[in-house]
């Protein structure tokens, strides 16, 4: 079957199509496009993402993206006669779209131009995510769902993100032909380090998750984001300090700062990350940040705190839940230091960790894609269209 998935929950609009099949147990997939249009350019000027910009780039974005998008997997044809959309159906857009007015004008006027495409499920992020913009991608799927009568599927955005590590090492592009995921064992414990969440999920299989910790304040993303602000690095910060501490490392200095590990040592699987970023702040207001050794040193020290908790707290529940695969996701996935340093950690356990490759392990929509088949496999009809909302839920 083709998914056509959508996702805009932070600052990527992200669209694929993809044809999927053999069930929950041997899924193979082929992708037949697959687009993401970042918005970091425009965030950087803020320092951060700015929610109400979001929206108004989600909105700009996601219909021009999805028909690009349906040109690429060969799935689209225009009409030879145009009838215009049902009187019912249009008023039904502009009260599904009425936060995105000049977006439901232009579904009502372009949509009659195009053949219904050859789709048969719509998987939409709900969330968790920034709700303005989780709002556009929503409201969007909703409309093309009830104009083209194509079930759509509500899709959580971390298992998502779950499911991200399972795509294989390089060969995750369009024209790969058919190709299958990664085998995981269970119960496999889900380390999702994003710039939204921090948090350890136990799956005892797919579609079955309980989220046994997560942060408390800041996630470790935004944390990476904030230091790197102190340290006047722009938005998002996470890979510079990455750069930053690992030019420390090699240049053979000492790690003569100690940043805490707040809440390294407590019994549950919580995080902390505020008081950690606020270390950082106070340190930096006694030395002159400028100084690119100095910077380095931050980074250094910043970086090696954080990776430790992650890896501490890891390690704790892989033995507490007998845990035989660990899979990371979110965009902190991305870490070469918490890469090595969690592989390392898990080694004499022989637990195998799976990690999302590069361009698979910030926000785009294949991920979606696959969580949305798992989920249409028990929800086959797909939702209400009148009760799809925004939902931040995900402990399942
Ligand atoms: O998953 P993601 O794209 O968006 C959310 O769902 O939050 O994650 C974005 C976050 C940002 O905070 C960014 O700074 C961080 O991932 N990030 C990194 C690295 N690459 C991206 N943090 C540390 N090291 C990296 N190499
Ligand atoms: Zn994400």
């Amino acid at each position: 079957m083709n998914i056509l998935s959508i996702e805009t929950s932070c600052d990527e609009t992200a669209i694929s199509i993809m044809k999927v099949s053999g069930g929950i147990k041997k899924p193979s997939f082929s992708i037949l496009a697959n687009n993401v249009s970042s918005q970091i350019d425009i965030h950087k000027e803020f320092g951060g993402v700015f929610p109400a910009v979001a929206k108004r780039e989600h909105t700009k974005a996601i219909f021009p993206l999805t028909i690009k998008t349906l040109k690429e997997a060969k799935i689209y044809s225009e009409n030879k006669k145009i009838i215009p959309l049902d009187k019912k159906v249009c008023k039904k857009i502009r009260e599904i779209c009425s936060h995105e007015q000049e977006l439901a004008e232009s579904l009502i006027e372009i949509l009659p131009t195009i053949k219904k495409p050859k789709i048969d499920y719509i998987a939409i992020t709900t969330g968790p995510g920034l709700e303005p913009a989780l709002w556009v991608g929503i409201n969007f799927a909703k409309a093309i769902a009830l104009a083209f009568d194509i079930p759509l599927i509500p899709t959580n955005h971390m298992e998502g993100h779950v499911l991200s590590s399972l795509f294989k090492e390089k060969k995750v592009a369009k024209g790969f032909g058919v190709q299958t995921l990664n085998k995981v064992s269970f119960p496999a414990l889900a380390v999702l380090i994003s710039g939204g969440h921090t948090e350890l999920v136990i799956m005892r299989d797919f579609l079955k998750y309980k989220k046994i910790g997560q942060t408390r304040d800041d996630a470790i993303g935004e944390a990476f984001d904030k230091v790197a602000r102190i340290l006047d690095i722009p938005y998002p910060g996470g890979p510079e300090i990455s750069k930053l501490a690992k030019e420390h490392r090699k240049s053979g200095l000492n790690d003569e700062i100690n940043f805490p590990r707040p809440m390294i040592h407590s019994q549950d699987f919580d995080f902390s990350f505020s008081g950690l970023k606020t270390a950082v702040l106070y340190y930096s207001q006694k030395v002159d940040k400028t100084k690119d050794e100095i910077k380095k040193a931050i980074a250094r020290a910043f970086e090696d705190a954080a990776t430790d908790v992650i890896v501490h707290k890891t390690y704790k529940a892989v033995v507490k839940y007998k845990i035989t695969t660990v899979v990371v996701g979110g965009g902190v996935a991305a870490n070469t230091h918490i890469k090595e340093k969690l592989t390392e950690k898990l080694k004499p356990l022989k637990t195998n960790i799976l990690f999302p490759r590069k361009d698979l392990s910030t926000d785009n929509a294949l991920m979606i894609g696959i969580a949305g088949y798992f989920q249409s496999l028990k929800n086959k009809k797909g939702a209400n269209l009148n009760k799809v909302r925004a939902n931040g839920n995900w402990s399942l």
